[in-house]
């Protein structure tokens, strides 16, 4: 499978700021990005996830050429319910992809698995690809609980979940003490959460499934620095990028990278 890169620009932009690196990922798109780099074209798929308000703006910079994520989507469909925002309504916008429970609304706001799950099938029954977000804290890493805590969250968001096999599926591997932090996770460590990842998703389905439909990404402090040992580790499928990619050129060096 393409190899994925999500620029999570978070909540860390103004409208003309958020305009700007749009523009500024679209120079690079055209001139050193993916059309100049023909052992990149073809391998690897991106897309950048701005504040959703700003979603029209970025995309008309952007004019079809970089697909948008959101940050995330509405646990339900239309309705009566304030504030929202549906994935239906993303879709009008040209979303291909959402973020979904990632570490900070997990924490932030009380997302829980259950809310999580249902988000999923939200993105799959309106054709959006979901990126479920998993990882262990400091706290939890310290105790030892890294691999129950992964396998707690994958199953609370996907068993039983009746668009799998059918649906396309991104997990994102963010431990919680990675984020922001300038220190990403070892290769080592990522290679037997990546095999842990592997195992439980094939458990509850099938190897197949895993091997046709499924991305484990990684996000946490990964930058052009480290990209390259993260990306050479077995099951994973890119990168979910949160700082460097408010850098338009580090986050095109890190499409580079990709071999
Ligand atoms: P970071 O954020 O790259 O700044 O660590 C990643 C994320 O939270 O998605």
């Amino acid at each position: 499978m393409k190899k994925l890169f999500i620029a999570n620009w978070k909540m860390k932009l103004n409208l003309r700021e958020s305009r700007d690196l749009a523009q500024k990922y679209l120079s690079f798109y055209q001139r050193a990005g993916l059309q100049g780099l023909p052992a990149q074209a073809g391998k690897l798929d991106v897309a950048v996830a701005p504040t959703s308000i700003y979603f029209p703006e970025v995309r008309s910079v952007f004019n079809n050429l970089i697909p948008l994520s959101s940050q995330d989507v509405s646990a339900f469909g239309n309705g009566a319910y304030t504030g929202e925002i549906s994935a239906s309504a993303l879709t009008e916008f040209g979303c291909r992809y959402a973020i979904i429970g990632h570490s900070e609304r997990r924490i932030n706001v009380n997302e829980t698995d259950l809310l999580i799950k249902k988000k999923i099938s939200q993105c799959a029954e309106n054709k959006i690809i979901p990126v479920l977000c998993v990882g262990e804290t400091e706290a939890e890493r310290k105790k030892g609980d890294t691999d129950t805590v992964i396998l707690k969250q994958l199953h609370g968001a996907l068993e039983n979940q009746d668009c799998f096999p059918g649906t396309e599926l991104v997990i994102a591997y963010e431990p919680v003490w990675a984020i922001g932090s300038g220190n990403a996770v070892t290769p080592d460590v990522l290679q037997n959460v990546a095999r842990l990842i592997k195992r439980g998703v094939s458990g509850m389905f099938t190897e197949k499934f895993f091997d046709d439909k499924v991305r484990i990404i990684y996000g946490g402090s990964a930058d052009a620095k480290n990209a390259a040992e993260i990306l050479a580790v077995t099951h994973i499928n890119g990168l979910l990028v949160g700082t460097a990619s408010l850098n338009a050129k580090e986050f095109f060096e890190i499409l580079t990278l990709v071999k």
